[in-house]
């Protein structure tokens, strides 16, 4: 009899929570069943138990969100969610629409831009943990993040998603997230495996991109997910990558993951990603989600059954992948008894709330305007659509139905209570849509309704002592499923702020973005800007206190805001968004700051950068180490009349290298909290990685002797401390 795929009583049961569904043929002695035994014994026991049909139940989705489990022998399905910004609402079953439930909140924590402006892998590790506790009440058993693609691209409609465009970066901060999140016996399933860098065509675009390219710039958070934090899972990207999908490529999942990086937990693949079962089954790939019709008629499910009796497929390849699914089940606690999770509480909303104060972003200060003093400031204009719009719910399978999320309007009402007159006026209004570039052409001339919208607020700011302009995007542009058209701002916002900013000399920006966005319309105009990306549930009351100085911004653009489109490397190749299929990855090495350094382009905003209400100061750098330097040390203080963190960054230039190298590349960095004239001797453990590129020929990290100069600064563009050191050693490290 063929294997009939959805098994309903699972669902409604697990759903619930409970793994202690009993029946006549389980046996409470059964070693999978025993948390004393180790791991791989309880798999193998498992394993042996099981017949083809229960095994292949394993490996597809036998829901949006599920697999089948074995209730013959009380093993429950493996249950899972998106994603990486919370634990998503509850979908139907069979189709995408939203299952309807009344128990399916979560707290959404700031997307993942916002966690990587932080600089900060402990404020990673405690978005991971908060999501992790959540999913454990919600009875998931992997939750679907985090994102850790590069952004290549300013335009790539998911960037809010991920966590910037530097691999060093990235990875630091997803060790943190699944540490955290793994920590609560939750699997993190690290996304997207590998090269999804735009939506355009994600289904069908054949990514191409030179090897060094890809080990130095586009591998480092996976493998750093995989080989430091152990993630137990990852998902397969839907793009192909050297002509062959993702979920089906060999090299990807075969050779560099599972060999290489020695990765034991399963493989998955994005939604609906497989297009064979051969291809799946030989690529590697452990777990087939999505469907392309009924379940039971998934590549790995009743054709992979065929196969098999065919003798087409092994049974050890079979038994591998089950072993893998098994190993994560097992791991999280589906047989015994899961830790307690929580949802909502005030810790959680604490920690969205300090997680998002710490992304935002000082990008301009210039007449020292914030922080603004609430004894002092009788009337506010706050003007924008977004500062009265909620996000959390929107960008698609990140987004979350959140329990509550205070907009930027709300925070600042609260925060000032009645210290204030605080009035609110629209705008502008961005048309909700879904891009179609070439479609919908932006009007040329704004139509009356919006300059009326205009009107009202530029009144509104002439008679405000402050006009606050909370302008940017929303997630019909920062979204799954289509990339941005350009990185203007939508609906006249530009032609607003100018107009507002000539109305009142004291106006502040305050941008809610995913993505950077063209600033040069009117940045010279406005005094004081901020970058405060999709907060969460918190967003609105963490501007507020930066805005009114209960926090001292210290976030840092984890991406390059360009000053234009044409300034971006896929422009000048015009590499994005792919010719005849294909998308050539032409810039190489040189994304973000590596091409505007290296190809002395001005940024609007340099990667790395963020002011702050204080100031800082840097000095006494020095390096040990004889032939290969071992540390560095220097201090960092507080020059300023407020408390505040630094987030200290180190960079490597290769002075006269013998292979092209980007001008430099960041190598550490730390956030530094200090008090008004405090001084931390900051000391860092310099590793031979700070200086080796990858070799493809030799398969591995070479060692170059020679001179490099070693950048201590504020950000990319503000080296504050530079000494060179002399390499004397030379080697090949092995990948
Ligand atoms: C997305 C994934 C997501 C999955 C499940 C896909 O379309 O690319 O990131 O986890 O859907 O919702």
């Amino acid at each position: 009899m063929k294997y009939r795929g959805f098994h309903c009583r699972w669902l409604v049961v697990f759903a619930l929570g409970s793994t202690q569904l009993l029946s006549s043929s389980i046996k409470a002695q059964d070693a999978f069943r025993d948390p004393t035994k180790p791991l791989d014994v309880r798999v193998n026991d498992l394993l042996s138990k099981l017949t083809l049909e229960e095994k292949i139940g394993f490996i597809h989705s036998a829901s949006k969100f599920s697999t089948a489990g074995v209730p013959r022998l009380g093993v429950p399905p493996l249950w899972m969610s998106d994603g990486p910004h919370g634990v998503r609402e509850e979908i139907g079953p069979d189709s995408w629409n939203p299952a309807g439930r009344t128990d399916d909140f979560a707290t959404a924590m700031p997307v993942g831009i916002c966690l990587a402006a932080t600089w900060d892998p402990e404020m990673a590790r405690l978005s991971g943990l908060t999501i992790g506790q959540e999913a454990l009440v919600r009875g998931k058993n992997i939750m679907l993040g985090p994102g850790v693609n590069i952004m290549r691209t300013p335009l790539n409609g998911r960037n809010f998603e991920y966590l910037g465009e530097d691999p060093y970066l990235a990875s630091r901060m997803a060790v943190g997230f699944i540490e955290g999140e793994q920590s609560q016996g939750v699997a993190s399933c690290v996304k997207h495996y590998a090269g999804n860098d735009q939506e355009t065509k994600r289904n069908s675009i054949d990514v191409q991109m030179d090897d060094r390219t890809l080990h130095e710039i586009y591998l480092p958070p996976f493998k750093a997910a995989i080989k430091e934090a152990k993630a137990w899972s990852v998902m397969g990207a839907y793009n192909l990558f050297r002509g062959v999908h993702c979920c089906e490529n060999p090299f990807l999942i075969n050779q560099l993951l599972k060999h290489d990086w020695g990765f034991q937990g399963l493989v998955m693949s994005d939604w609906g990603g497989v297009h064979s079962t051969a291809g799946a089954v030989n690529g590697g790939l452990d777990l087939e989600m999505g469907t392309n019709g009924r379940y039971e008629r998934n590549f790995l499910a009743n054709p992979y059954i065929d196969g098999l009796k065919k003798g087409l497929f092994s049974q050890k390849a079979l038994d591998d992948k089950v072993a893998r699914v098994l190993r994560v089940l097992i791991a999280t606690h589906a047989l015994d008894t899961k830790p307690t999770g929580s949802i909502n509480t005030r810790q959680h909303q604490t920690n969205a709330r300090t997680i998002a104060e710490e992304g935002i972003v000082l990008l301009k200060n210039a007449t020292s305007l914030l922080p603004l003093d609430s004894g002092q400031v009788h009337s506010i204009a706050v003007i924008g659509s977004d500062a009265n719009t909620k996000f959390a719910y929107g960008g698609q399978s990140s987004g979350i139905k959140a329990f509550y999320e205070v907009p930027a309007l709300e925070g600042i009402l609260r925060r000032l209570g009645d210290k204030a007159t605080v009035t609110y006026s629209p705008g502008y209004a961005i048309p909700r849509r879904q891009w179609r570039p070439s479609a919908q052409p932006r009007p040329a001339t704004p139509s009356s309704d919006a300059i009326r919208l205009m009107d009202q607020a530029v009144e509104a700011a002439k008679r405000a002592d402050v006009a606050i302009v909370v302008a940017g995007l929303n997630h019909d542009y920062d979204t799954e499923g289509s990339d941005r058209p350009d990185m203007k701002l939508p609906a006249g916002q530009d032609e607003l702020i100018r107009r507002v900013a000539a109305a009142n000399p004291k106006t502040v920006v305050v941008l809610v973005s995913g993505s950077p966005i063209e600033l040069s319309r009117w940045i010279s105009a406005v005094p004081s800007v901020l970058e405060a990306w999709y907060g969460g549930s918190e967003g609105g009351n963490a501007v507020a206190r930066v805005l009114f100085g209960d926090v001292n911004p210290s976030g840092k653009l984890p991406c390059t805001f360009p000053i234009r489109d044409e300034d971006t490397p896929t422009s000048h190749f015009q590499s994005y968004p792919g010719a005849n299929g294909i998308e050539k990855y032409s810039e190489g090495l040189l994304v973000g700051y590596r091409w505007y350094d290296t190809k002395n382009i001005d940024p609007q905003f340099p990667f790395g950068f963020g002011l702050s209400y204080t100031r800082f100061a840097y000095d006494r750098l020095s390096v040990k180490g004889e032939d290969l330097p071992t540390e560095l040390s220097f201090d960092c203080s507080n020059a300023g009349n407020r408390d505040g963190a630094e987030v200290v960054q180190i960079y490597v230039h290769p002075v006269h290298p013998k292979v092209m190298r980007p001008d430099q590349e960041l190598k550490a960095f730390k956030k530094v909290a200090l008090i008004p004239n405090e001084k931390e001797a900051v000391v860092l453990p310099v590793e031979p990685s700070w200086f080796t590129y990858y070799d493809p020929a030799k398969e591995g990290w070479v060692l170059e002797p020679g001179d490099y100069e070693i950048r201590v600064g504020s950000s990319s563009r503000d080296i504050r401390l530079r000494t060179v050191v002399h390499v004397k050693q030379s080697g090949v490290y092995p990948d």
